[in-house]
Order: structure tokens, then sequence, then C-alpha cells
């Protein structure tokens, strides 16, 4: 097929480049001609576990190139942001992203919304700005919503493993989505209406929202009874019926902070739990932050290394990660802080060698999941600080060897 994706970020990129090894003929497509431009240099500028060698095999096949506009195509698949804005779905990108499939879309084509989006949206956003074209959707062309479940830093595996949900305007719509990704899904294949398509995605993200604002509210409970959280919710998963999730510094990404306010914003009198999880999840970055300043005691001057900023581990994506609320709240106290992160290539702030920002530092707080990060050298770095300290939400560090090595440890 000739497929159209448009949006050529986390998800579109790898998209583009699974159904271009796949054997079909992609135009990506990206409103950011910088992006376009690397890509047609046969340049990603994403970081993402084995991209390089798919996009590299996708591009050298012929098969995928990249333009700033769509053209003619059998498929249009739509990957743009869907941020949250105010507390609710911004859809412009998607909006405008369908005004320009539009303009090329002929009788018996697919368009395919990947992207998150409210319930309604699909059939409320994008089927009336399709049918400028003239066209009638679900009689001259088919419209379907599949949302995209991906975890970063797994994309390209569970692009093609996971199971897949696809929702149509009609069940006739879905069928013809489910041809598409038949050619490249290993998983299941589900078939749904448009609506229910669109809630099992934020239900979803939703549900882990939840369940990792109770871990972080047992981690508070235990902060201020002074327990080691880890160890009271170790001892609680041993319960056959519980599996309590990790505490951490807080919920960062382009999906699970946003995600639930989609579902927020269709039915608030409803969703009391989703907001009060969202609450206690974006105050959690200050706990770290107050827990920090606590540690530093009445150091002078205080310095603070931050290991890792993206918002999960060993992946480069700092939207919305709470390292940048910890440091802003940190600065804000007088504390200087200097940002080590081996994956991250751009921050808000200067990223500096490991050393560097170790050196001189009063406290080491690590705020990333980074797999390096298990194997630093208590002994060598403590030698680079001014006091041996660590805050180690993730219990990334080896707790004994690091205390061996004189660290005082805290985790939540
Ligand atoms: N990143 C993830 O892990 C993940 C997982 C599941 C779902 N999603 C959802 O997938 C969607 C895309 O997320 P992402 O992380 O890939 O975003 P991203 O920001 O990495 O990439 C989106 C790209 O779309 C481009 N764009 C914006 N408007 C456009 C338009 N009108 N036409 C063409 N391109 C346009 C942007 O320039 C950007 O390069 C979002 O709705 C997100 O919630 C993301």
């Amino acid at each position: 097929m000739k497929v159209c994706v448009l949006g050529l970020g986390y998800i579109g990129l790898p998209t583009a480049s699974v159904l271009a090894t796949s054997g079909h003929t992609v135009l990506g497509v990206d409103i950011d001609r910088r992006i376009v431009e690397l890509i047609n240099k046969k340049q990603v500028h994403i970081e993402e576990k084995g991209l390089k060698t798919l996009f590299g095999a996708a591009v050298n096949s012929g098969n995928l190139t990249a333009s700033t506009k769509p053209a003619p195509s059998d498929a249009f698949i739509i990957a743009v942001p869907t941020p949250e804005k105010n507390d609710r779905a911004d859809l412009s990108f998607l909006r405008s992203a369908a005004e320009t499939i539009s303009a090329h879309l002929r009788p018996g084509n697919i368009v395919i919304v990947e992207s998150t989006i409210p319930p309604g949206a699909t059939e409320e956003h994008v089927v009336p700005v399709l049918e400028t074209s003239g066209l009638k959707a679900g009689r001259d062309f088919h419209v379907a919503h599949c949302p995209e479940r991906v975890l970063p830093g797994q994309i390209l595996k569970e692009l093609i493993q996971n199971d897949r949900v696809i929702g149509g305007l009609t069940p006739d719509c879905a069928a013809r989505a489910a041809e598409l990704y038949r050619s490249f899904v290993q998983g299941r294949i589900e078939l749904t209406d448009l609506r229910t398509a669109e809630m099992v995605k934020l239900v979803e993200n939703s549900y882990r929202d939840v369940n990792i604002a109770f871990a972080n509210t047992i981690s508070n409970i235990c902060l201020a009874q002074q327990v080691r959280s880890a160890r009271v919710i170790e001892l609680a998963n041993m319960h056959p019926r519980v599996n309590i999730l990790r505490p951490g510094p807080g919920v960062g990404g382009h999906c699970i902070p946003v995600d639930p306010w989609f579902l927020i914003e269709c039915a608030p009198k409803n969703a009391e739990l989703l907001k009060t999880a969202r609450r206690v999840n974006n105050q959690r970055p200050r706990v770290v932050a107050a827990l920090a300043k606590k540690m530093l005691g009445r150091a002078r001057n205080a310095k603070v290394a931050v290991l890792g900023v993206s918002f999960k581990g060993d992946v480069d994506d700092v939207r919305l990660a709470p390292a940048e609320i910890v440091i802003d709240e940190l600065e804000r106290g007088g504390v200087d802080v200097a940002v080590y992160d081996p994956h991250v290539k751009q921050f808000k702030k200067d990223l500096m060698n490991l050393e560097d920002a170790l050196r001189d530092a009063d406290l080491a707080v690590i705020l990333a999941d980074h797999s390096d990060f298990k194997y630093l050298h208590p002994e060598r770095l403590g030698r680079l600080m001014r006091s041996r300290r660590v805050l180690d939400p993730f219990g990334s560090v080896d707790r004994a060897l690091w205390e061996a090595a004189g660290f005082e440890v805290r985790t939540l």
C-alpha cells in the first residue's frame, strides 16, 4: 500500500519505518522542516532502541521518504501531538493534520488516527474536516482509531508484538484498518467502535496513573512515619493479591500525566479519583526537592548533582519530566544544581559529564532510572564530592555498597 504517516516523532517515525520495511511505500510527513531534511539525509532525530538500524533499512530500501506535505495515498496515519492545555486536550495539531489530508483524499482511502484523543474526538474533530473534501466518511472513505500503546525504550518490539485495538466509524472501516496492521503486527487485533477504542487508551494510562499515585501516597505516609516504604511495599507484595508499584519522583512523559485529563474533561463529576491521582503525582517532585533540602541541612553554598533528567529510564525524552520541577525547586532555594544524563542531548540546563557534575557536590540526586546508574562506583565518585550523600528514589544503587563507602543513602 501507499501510506502517508503524519507526524514523525516518537510514534510516527518508528511506525513509518516498520511499515516501509514491511513492504509498503511510505511518505513520512512533518511540519518541522528540520526533521524532514534529516530524514531525507538518512538521519534520525530521536533516540529509540533499534531505530537507527530499522530506519536505515527503511530509507535504504527506497520505501521511506519524507516531506512537509502529504501526497495522494491509500492510507493516512495521523501520529501528531495531542498535548494537554488547561486540563483539556489540545486538538489543534490533529485538526490541522486532517485538513492537509482532506486535499488529497480519494474514494476508497482510509484515515487512521493513532494520536491519543478524548472519547468522540475522531467523529467530532476529524471526520468533519476530512468531509470538506466532498467525500462522505464511512461511505466514500474509511475512518478508524488505532491507539498506540507502546513503551518508550521498547517501541520497535512493541509496535510488532503488542495486541492492538482498532475502532472503526463503521465495522467495515475497522476491518479495512486491520488489513494494514496485519501486515506488521504479530499480536492480536481486536475490532470495535471508535468511542470504545478512544476510551481504552485513556483508561489504560489512567489505571497506571492511579496505581502510581497509590504507591506515591504510601511513600508520603512512610516518609512522615519514618518507615522505609520500599520495605513496606516489598512485604505487602508478598500477599498473593497485592501488587503495589514502586514509588517515584513523579510522573512525566507525553502520556500518563496527560491522558487522564482527557477522561476527566468528558466526565468531571465521575472522575474524582483520577483528579486526586494527578494531584498526588504532580506533588511528588516537590516532595523529592524537600527531602533533598533536608539532606543538605545547613550546607553553605550547597551544590546538588542531578543524575538523570529524562522522564523514564534509558530514554532521551524529557517532556514533562519531574526532574525539571525538582531542579527549579532546588534552584529557587539557592542551591547550585549540576546535571548529568547519559541519554539526553538537549535540556533547559547545560548538561555536564559525570565527574564535573559530581565535583564538590554536597548531594547526588538520581532522578531517572537509567540502567547505567546501577554501575556507578561509590568510592570513586565519593572522592569527587564534598559530602557523601545520595538521594535515590528508585533504589538504583546498591545501598549496602554505597553505605560501606561512607554514603548517607535515602530512598523515597
Ligand atoms: N511517545 C509515546 O510513547 C506515545 C505512546 C502512545 C501514544 N502516543 C501518542 O502519539 C501521539 C504522537 O506522540 P509522539 O510522542 O510521537 O509526539 P512527538 O512530539 O514526538 O511527534 C509528533 C510530530 O508531529 C509533528 N506534527 C505536528 N503537527 C503536524 C501536522 N499537522 N502534520 C504533520 N506533522 C505534524 C511534530 O512536528 C512532531 O515531529 C500523541 O497523541 C501521543 O499522546 C505517544
